[in-house]
């Protein structure tokens, strides 16, 4: 698809997600940086930083690249910190952020453990929060955008998503509170609910190739969906097209969700 390369000219956004080329956000990011925006990514951790450096060699207009694991309050300071030293402003953000232990991704949800229920919440619900809470100030002014990642599992039960069913439903829950108060600050805050794409997160969920192969028989345009559709959404949303949008769960799943039987 062709995409007018002045779409995002001279918009700021800071992605947290890419852990490799496979990750929705690295899709999200080509999509953005191709519109012309200025890019910053953020990595979890050292190993994950030579990936991330590698992808961000290929992006044009010098893309900042960061460490920020979520569950740490101190690196969240700093990378806006950093965006703001860097960039003076910020006109996006995309979460593309999730973790659940393996063995909490299978089976029986009666045996969700307390820790990692926590865990679960911690990095897939509430790090949308603490971002959007760093965020805010840098987009005073600017008609800001906020865009998350979401999965039928918060809403339906899917066999397996367990614990990050409860987490989806939490950040979509998230994404109305702070879309209610950030408006008032021009800021926009939306979720793409996708359907299931091979990333290295959906391969923690047991069983993941038969969620892959209902959803392709059942969705009415009778196929899965790939990243590149997930990160125009995400593109349109951090557009001046989406900017009487709000508080939005919007499905980019080829139609799943909308079939009873
Ligand atoms: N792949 C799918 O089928 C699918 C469908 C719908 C929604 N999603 C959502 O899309 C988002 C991106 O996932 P993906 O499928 O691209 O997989 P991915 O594994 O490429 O991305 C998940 C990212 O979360 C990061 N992460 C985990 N814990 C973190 C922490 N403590 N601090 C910072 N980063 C952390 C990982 O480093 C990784 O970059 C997730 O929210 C996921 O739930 C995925």
């Amino acid at each position: 698809m062709t995409v007018p390369t002045t779409l995002l000219k001279d918009k700021k956004i800071a992605v947290f997600g890419v852990a490799n080329k496979w990750s929705i956000a690295w899709a999200i990011t080509q999509s953005l940086a191709a519109a012309g925006a200025r890019i910053a990514l953020t990595y979890i951790d050292e190993r994950t930083e030579e990936k991330v450096r590698s992808l961000a060699a290929a992006l044009p207009h010098h893309p900042l690249v960061l460490p920020c694991d979520v569950t740490k309050d101190d690196q969240i300071e700093s990378v806006f910190n950093k965006i703001k030293h860097e960039f003076g402003a910020l006109d996006g953000l995309i979460h593309a952020i999730a973790y659940a232990r393996k063995e909490e991704l299978e089976g029986s949800f009666l045996k969700t453990t307390r820790e990692g229920f926590q865990e679960a919440l911690d990095v897939s619900a509430y790090s949308l929060t603490a971002l959007a809470r760093g965020a805010a100030p840098l987009m005073q002014g600017r008609d800001g955008c906020i865009v998350t990642l979401s999965f039928l599992g918060g809403f339906r039960v899917v066999p397996n998503y367990n614990v990050m069913g409860v987490a989806k439903a939490a950040l979509e829950t998230s994404v109305r509170y702070l879309a209610a108060e950030l408006g008032s600050r021009r800021i926009r805050v939306n979720c793409i609910s996708a359907g299931p794409i091979n990333t290295l997160a959906a391969r923690g969920i047991s069983n993941f190739h038969n969620l892959l192969s209902h959803t392709a028989g059942k969705a009415p345009l009778q196929r899965n969906i790939d990243a590149d559709e997930v990160a125009d959404t995400a593109l349109y949303l951090c557009s001046h097209l989406a900017r009487g949008v709000t508080g939005e769960i919007l499905y980019v799943d080829a139609g799943y969700h909308i079939i009873g039987v």
